[in-house]
């Protein structure tokens, strides 16, 4: 111990002239973030473009032109080509979301609706996007110059406790599911349910274990961005295939409770799964003394992230169009490049900035696809959901 005393003055004086050595400067670090990007996919875990066609424009694809600026045409938005080009896109998750008002009631039609217009838009631009649905078809639209589109699902009330609805969204191509969004499930409890700090909360019901496993059959990656802390150590209990939080960040850093604890973040990384930091402001400072947040915090989320359980498990899911402040120098999509710039003067490799970018989740989808491989042999999921499980209203009959 008494050592560390002797040694600790050296250190420091020697990581300050190492500093000084290679500092690079904020130009030259742009440029290389752009180059980098443009050797591997930057994928987006998370992208609400869907849902700004649903509220501006009621999903009429033709009443806005994405390939120029969409300010002028629906307002004050996040995503459009020329910015998702600026920004270096690879390919991105756009989301299949409703409101939790329609839990329980017309939420299956709107999300169906949600996944109807991702499908129109993409066809619409064939020269910029491509549908993608393996891992593999991320490198492949990147290389053949389009942006990769997958598509997520976020809310478990989209399938409305239904394996039949489960598979028949996965066969429309949908490669993820968040099990919640800001509403529980009658299997899986949503973090609004969580105490703060940690309690108990029920987490995911028998009947929620089965989809994990039907999921995992299925090769649909599990999401669990926006569950309770009890449904992501139930989750990761008993899920076979690496899974993600598409858009969460570090409950250490930020006491809310849509991020992720240190124990849990242990566990992600005995799964091999991925953790994507998402950029809304309220997820990234939680101390009215920190201001508004920056490229700093988003940075600074993702090392501790890496310091903790390693640089193989964290990755970025904006949440672009989904939050109302991005933060400052994280604008919009043509912003990415600058979040890489800060990690290059923070002295990150590009390997490692590869593995941010895409590598790690085209791993972890592999690594589904595997799962899914090797339980081929197994047969669909088909009870249902206890009766008593599911809440009578005026839009459900019984059988
Ligand atoms: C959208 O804008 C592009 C670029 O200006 C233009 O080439 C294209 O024709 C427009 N599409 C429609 C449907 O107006
Ligand atoms: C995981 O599941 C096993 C068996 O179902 C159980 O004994 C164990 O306590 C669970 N671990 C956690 C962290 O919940
Ligand atoms: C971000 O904000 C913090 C204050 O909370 C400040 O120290 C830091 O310099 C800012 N970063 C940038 C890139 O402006």
């Amino acid at each position: 111990m008494e050592n560390m005393w002797i040694i600790l003055p050296f250190m420091l004086s020697f990581s300050v002239l190492s500093v000084h050595t290679h500092a690079i400067s904020e130009e030259e670090a742009l440029a290389r973030a752009i180059r980098i990007l443009e050797q591997y996919p930057l994928v987006d875990g998370h992208n609400d473009l869907p849902l700004v066609y649903r509220a501006r424009i009621e999903n009429q694809i033709n009443l806005v032109n994405l390939s120029i600026d969409v300010v002028p045409q629906w307002g004050p938005s996040h995503t459009d080509i020329p910015r998702l080009r600026q920004g270096k896109s690879g390919a991105a998750f756009w989301i299949t979301y409703v409101s939790c008002t329609k839990a329980g009631k017309d939420a299956v039609r709107a999300g169906l609706e949600q996944i109807d217009v991702i499908k129109r838009y993409i066809a619409q631009y064939p020269n910029d996007f491509q549908l993608v649905t393996t891992a593999d078809g991320i490198e492949e639209a990147f290389f053949a110059g389009k942006i990769g589109s997958l598509i997520g699902m976020e809310g478990g009330h989209m399938i409305d406790s239904s394996f039949a609805a489960l598979r028949l969204v996965y066969d429309m191509g949908i490669r993820y599911l968040g099990l919640t969004h800001s509403c529980s499930t009658p299997w899986a409890t949503t973090c609004e349910e969580d105490e703060t700090p940690p309690g108990a909360t029920i987490g995911l019901t028998n009947f929620g274990k089965m989809i994990i496993t039907e999921m995992n059959r299925m090769g649909m990656i599990v999401d669990l961005a926006h569950v309770s802390r009890a449904a992501m150590i139930d989750a990761l209990n008993t899920t076979k295939a690496p899974l993600i939080f598409s858009h969460s960040n570090a409950w250490t850093l930020c006491n809310h409770e849509r991020n992720v604890q240190d124990d849990v973040l242990e566990m992600l990384r005995e799964n091999n799964g991925l953790i994507m930091v998402t950029f809304v402001g309220s997820f990234l400072t939680c101390s009215p003394s920190s201001g508004q947040a920056n490229v700093t915090h988003a940075a600074d989320h993702i090392e501790y992230i890496r310091d903790l359980i390693g640089v193989d498990h964290v990755g970025i899911g904006s949440d672009y169009d989904g939050m109302s402040s991005p933060p400052i120098g994280l604008e919009d999509t043509s912003k990415f490049p600058n979040l890489f710039a800060e990690l290059i003067q923070r002295g990150w490799s590009d390997a490692d900035l590869e593995k941010l970018a895409g590598r790690n989740l085209v791993r972890v989808f592999r690594g589904v696809e595997q799962v899914r491989d090797s339980l081929a042999a197994t047969d669909g999921n088909d009870e249902w959901i206890p009766q008593e499980d599911l809440p009578i209203n005026e839009c459900r009959t019984t059988g």
